[in-house]
């Protein structure tokens, strides 16, 4: 029986293959035959987690979409209609509001996992690029979309940013009426964010995955120790290497299955989350005339929009907060250090990098709160600790005293 099903499968294949020659090849390089280190820990989860987040956000955004109405005239009392009357519909928007506050975790973890391996470092600097466009082209996505619902934030939200383009030089105020379609903040604004949100950047981010991944599988994955998997057995396959698939399709089904644990029980317990995942003020439908008393962007945008608020002139504050993105793209390049792990790097990477962290965290919170003196005072020295620790970065890795890192990959239980 068994052998017949084997034969089966087998002729399956063969025709598969005969009509399209990549497709068997295609499984094998990238799955059954990639070759993974063996030593991952839970870090490597985010990688995966992030691709069912994007599977989840695409999946339920389809389902909203069948009900939503994208004109200024109907787009809240249609989100309202979801809520209310669509069969699932609450549970459908939840799960897509939820995913999207996920999908930063997820990216910021996964971003985090690369600095504190060093995984950008040569020769996977093209996959760090990449994945920093996604993020670009992540945030765009995550701010069109909020815009969508057409509530008071979503309408407050898009005029603060949309204007920050004024602060062009020449150009701005032009640019902030080519961005909106209109003299202010319109139906025509959300009609193009509609077709922005729903079709034109998924898009652009699915093809950034699959290129993210082609990049990654190239040159291979990197690993808790940073060192290679250079030894081969006879046969030329890595002594430390493990296929994907079944090792790792298995290990990052648990992590799937705890991750949706998580989500589910936000999902049904906290969708709000405190007026973190989805805003108060973003209950009550937009009104151009009311402008709501404290304007804030979602959690995930608040590190960058502490930095803005911290530098006092507009321009100044746009150029900082741009460039506290951009510079995440040199890093491959700001990073002189020796080795890639910081398992074998010495106690100034680790106290500068939990300094960062620190500060980070720290500023998402401040971009949450009014701004009094204080904060403000707070935010400009976590700023400058963000662009300090990246700029010094040639300096302090180079000082940094290293340890011998070992010929194979470690296992840590
Ligand atoms: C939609 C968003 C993203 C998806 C679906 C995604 C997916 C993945 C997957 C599946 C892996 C391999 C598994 C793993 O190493 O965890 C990976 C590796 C990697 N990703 Fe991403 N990624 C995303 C965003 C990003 C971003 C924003 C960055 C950084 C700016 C990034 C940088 C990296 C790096 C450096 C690696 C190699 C890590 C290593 O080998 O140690 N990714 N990504």
């Amino acid at each position: 029986m068994a052998n017949m099903i084997d034969r089966s499968v087998a002729t399956v294949t063969d025709w598969v293959n005969a009509r399209t020659p990549g497709l068997v090849p295609f499984y094998k390089k990238h799955m059954s035959e990639y070759y993974a280190p063996k030593n991952f820990n839970i870090w490597y989860y985010f990688g995966s987690l992030a691709i069912l987040v994007l599977v989840n956000q695409i999946v339920t955004g389809i389902w909203l979409t069948m009900n939503y109405k994208p004109s200024a005239a109907e787009a809240f009392a249609s989100v309202e209609y979801i809520m209310r009357d669509v069969d699932y519909g609450w549970l459908i928007r939840y799960m897509h509001s939820t995913g999207a506050s996920a999908f930063f975790i997820v990216v910021y973890l996964h971003m985090f996992r690369g600095l504190v391996y060093g995984s950008y470092q040569k020769p996977r600097e093209l996959v760090w690029i990449i994945g920093m466009l996604i993020f670009l082209t992540l945030m765009a996505e995550a701010f069109m979309g909020y815009v969508l619902p057409w509530g008071q934030m979503s309408y407050w939200g898009a005029q603060v940013i949309i204007n920050l383009f004024g602060a062009v030089p020449y150009v701005g105020e032009a640019l902030t009426e080519f961005i909106r379609g209109d003299y202010l903040v319109s139906d025509a604004t959300l009609n193009r964010f509609f077709a922005l949100h729903v079709i034109a950047l998924p898009l652009v981010i699915l093809l950034l995955v699959v290129l993210h991944l082609g990049a990654l599988h190239e040159v291979g994955s990197n690993n808790p120790d940073g060192v290679d998997i250079k030894k081969k057995k006879v046969d030329g396959k890595p002594v430390d290497g493990i296929p994907f698939h079944p090792y790792y399709t298995v290990k990052d089904l648990f992590g799937a299955g705890f991750f949706l644990t998580i989500m589910a029980f936000i999902v049904f317990y906290a969708p709000t989350f405190g007026d973190l995942f989805l805003e108060y003020d973003n209950f009550v439908p937009a009104d151009p005339l009311v402008t709501p008393e404290h304007i804030k962007p979602v959690w995930y945008f608040t590190p960058y929009y502490a930095m803005l608020r911290a530098v006092p002139d507009k321009f100044f504050g746009v150029v900082v907060m741009g460039g506290a993105v951009l510079i995440l793209f040199l890093l491959p390049w700001l990073d002189k250090s020796p080795v890639r792990s910081i398992r074998y790097r010495g106690w100034l990477s680790k106290l500068l990098l939990t300094i960062f962290v620190i500060a980070f965290v720290a500023l998402g919170w401040l971009g949450l709160q009014s701004g009094s003196e204080t904060q403000t005072l707070m935010a400009r020295i976590f700023t400058f600790y963000y662009f300090a620790f990246f700029i010094l970065m040639p300096i302090w890795t180079r000082m940094d005293a290293v340890k011998a890192v070992p010929e194979r990959v470690t296992m840590h239980d």
